[in-house]
Order: C-alpha cells, then sequence, then structure tokens
C-alpha cells in the first residue's frame, strides 16, 4: 500500500516509517526538515501548511493512505497562537488533502494531554482514563490535539470512502532513547523511572515507539476494524514506576484520590483497551525489560 507519513523525520516518524517499509508498505516521508530513511522510504522535504508544497508532496506519493504526526510536539515548546495555528492548521489540511484525493484511511496523532492533568482543580471521573472519558484541556498543545480529534470528527461526517481516526500516544519512547538518549523532555528514561516527580507529569504513562508505529500500521491495514471518527489511546500497559501508582497519583494529582485505589493492582493510568478490542493491539515493551539499568532495579 501507498502511505504518506507526515512528520517522518520525527522522534515517532522514524518508527513509523521503518516500521511500515518493513511490512511491505511503500512508504512517503514528509517533513519540513530535509531526511532520509535507511528503510527505503522516501524521503520529501515541505512545508505541510504552504497549499502548493502540500499538494506537490500528494502528488508525488498518491497515498492509499495517511499518518499524520507532523506539528509541535511538545507543550509550552513554542507561543502558545503558534502550536494552535500549526497543529490544528496542520491537522485540517492534511486530512482534508487525504479525503479529496481519495485517500482510503487517515489517521492522526493526538495526546493524553487533551484530559487536562496538571492543574490543581483536575477531578479525573474515574481511573484508568479510556477514551469515554471526558475530555478537559487547559494549555494550547492540549487544546490544540482536542481540535484535531474534532477535525477528525467533523471530516468523518462528510467522509464515508476515507476512514478518520486520531490516536492518543503516550510519552513516545524511540529506540535511542531506551538505550540512555535524553527524552521529549530532557531526563532520560532511567532518570524517569529514579524520580517519581518527572514520571508524575505524564501520569507514569509512556510507549515504545515501535509499539505505536504497530497500531498506526494496523490502523492503515485494516480501516474496516476502525471506529470511524474515533480516538485511540495508546500506552504501555504498566506505569513508568517501580511498584503501583496509587498513592503516587493521590499524593502528586489531589484530584484523582478519590479514584486512584483502581490502580493498586500495578495496571496504567491510561487503557488501551479499545486498540485491543478494534484492532487486536498489545503494547510489546515494558521499561523493566528495556532498561538494563541497576539504578532503576
Ligand atoms: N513524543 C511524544 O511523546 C508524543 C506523545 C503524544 C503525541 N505525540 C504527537 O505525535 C506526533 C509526533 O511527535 P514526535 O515526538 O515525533 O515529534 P517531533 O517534533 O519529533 O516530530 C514532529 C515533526 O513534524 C515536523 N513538522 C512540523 N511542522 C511541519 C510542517 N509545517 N510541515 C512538515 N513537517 C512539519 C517537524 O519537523 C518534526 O520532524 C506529534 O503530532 C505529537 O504531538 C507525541
Amino acid at each position: 500500500m501507498r502511505v504518506l507519513v507526515t512528520g517522518g523525520a520525527g522522534r515517532l516518524g522514524r518508527s513509523v516509517v521503518s516500521g511500515l517499509a518493513a511490512r511491505g508498505h511503500d512508504v512517503t516521508s514528509v517533513d519540513i526538515v530535509e531526511h532520509t530513511h535507511a528503510s527505503g522510504a522516501v524521503g520529501v522535504r515541505a512545508d505541510l501548511l504552504d497549499p502548493a508544497a502540500r499538494a506537490d508532496a500528494f502528488e508525488r506519493a498518491r497515498p492509499e493512505a495517511v499518518v499524520h504526526l507532523a506539528g509541535i510536539a511538545v507543550p509550552f515548546a513554542r507561543p502558545d497562537v503558534e502550536t494552535l495555528q500549526v497543529n490544528t492548521g496542520l491537522a485540517w489540511a492534511v486530512l482534508g488533502e487525504a479525503v479529496e484525493r481519495g485517500a482510503r484511511c487517515a489517521v492522526a496523532a493526538s495526546s493524553p494531554t487533551v484530559y487536562g492533568y496538571n492543574t490543581p482543580s483536575w477531578r479525573p471521573r474515574y481511573l484508568p482514563l479510556d477514551e469515554e472519558h471526558p475530555v478537559e484541556p487547559w494549555h494550547a498543545y492540549g487544546l490544540s490535539k482536542a481540535i484535531v480529534e474534532q477535525t477528525v470528527r467533523a471530516l468523518a461526517r462528510t467522509s464515508s470512502a476515507c476512514t478518520l481516526c486520531a490516536v492518543r500516544p503516550g510519552y513516545v519512547v524511540a529506540p535511542e532513547e531506551w538505550a540512555g538518549a535524553p527524552t521529549q523532555q530532557g531526563h532520560t528514561m532511567a532518570d524517569r523511572v529514579a524520580d517519581p516527580a518527572l514520571a508524575a507529569v505524564s501520569l507514569f504513562n509512556y510507549v515504545d515507539a515501535g509499539d505505536v508505529a504497530d497500531l498506526f500500521a494496523r490502523i492503515v491495514e485494516h480501516p474496516e476494524r476502525v471506529e470511524h471518527g474515533g480516538v485511540y489511546n495508546a500506552v504501555a500497559a504498566d506505569p513508568l514506576a517501580v511498584g503501583p501508582v496509587d498513592g503516587l497519583m493521590a499524593r502528586s494529582h489531589p484530584g484523582s484520590a478519590p479514584v486512584a485505589g483502581a490502580l493498586a493492582d500495578g495496571r496504567a493510568v491510561f487503557s488501551s483497551a479499545k486498540a485491543r478490542r478494534d484492532l487486536g493491539w498489545a503494547p510489546t515493551a515494558t521499561w523493566r525489560d528495556r532498561l538494563r539499568s541497576d539504578r532503576v532495579r
């Protein structure tokens, strides 16, 4: 299948491109930065907010499926208005182009930050957080991702030929980050296990980039199994902590205390059961196997 991946030069994009290529797909990776892929995927440099450059990229790739990852990927990394404009503008432009040009499937990266944690007033209704739980974004990045999810829903209302959905990957861990490179927030994975205050900010979630790549591949290969216009959480099965996180959650996010007891058996704060149910997806990586350091045992 011909698949166009946007943001293919990024932390997650590199694994998504190589994963799709390894499954035999004909992959075109589009990014605003110059890049190449060892997997044989074609790397195209284009600013996808530029209509002419976007049209050219789509004409070259003639995609049957689109995986949309490009954007500003970190909260507070850029001015708020820029984060909103870039992430929402890219989603409408790329997903809309996919529909107009006859792709059979288009999937966009959202984020667990749509749930709106890290404010003193945050009160989860229940845990673990599944896709039925209300979204309550409060920062520009989280809001931009909530709008990306609404963009998927809006386009799905008028498109029956192209199946659309969004995926909320957890804190993505790329291969080099398992090996000790600094992660998105600047700490290593070993640091994040050793100091619960670091992982508390993302509710102790994480997910291996290769596992997320596997979910995107399942979606584009089996659009008939996907909830059209829907959203899927994608996180590791266990929390990024040495033991259960019920007590850590109650201390670091006091509004969660009334419902945190549900995590006492060691489960993650987020549920990916819907992706398992619809697509047979099960994350394979756990930090306990991937981190070799004695420091975190
Ligand atoms: N990394 C995570 O932990 C995480 C978690 C949840 C969701 N996500 C989402 O997944 C996606 C990928 O994240 P990532 O960690 O790989 O981010 P990243 O910053 O490494 O990659 C994003 C890529 O998008 C490209 N890009 C930005 N603007 C562009 C434009 N106008 N045209 C073309 N390319 C453009 C960038 O050059 C970059 O390579 C993002 O949408 C992010 O919000 C990431």
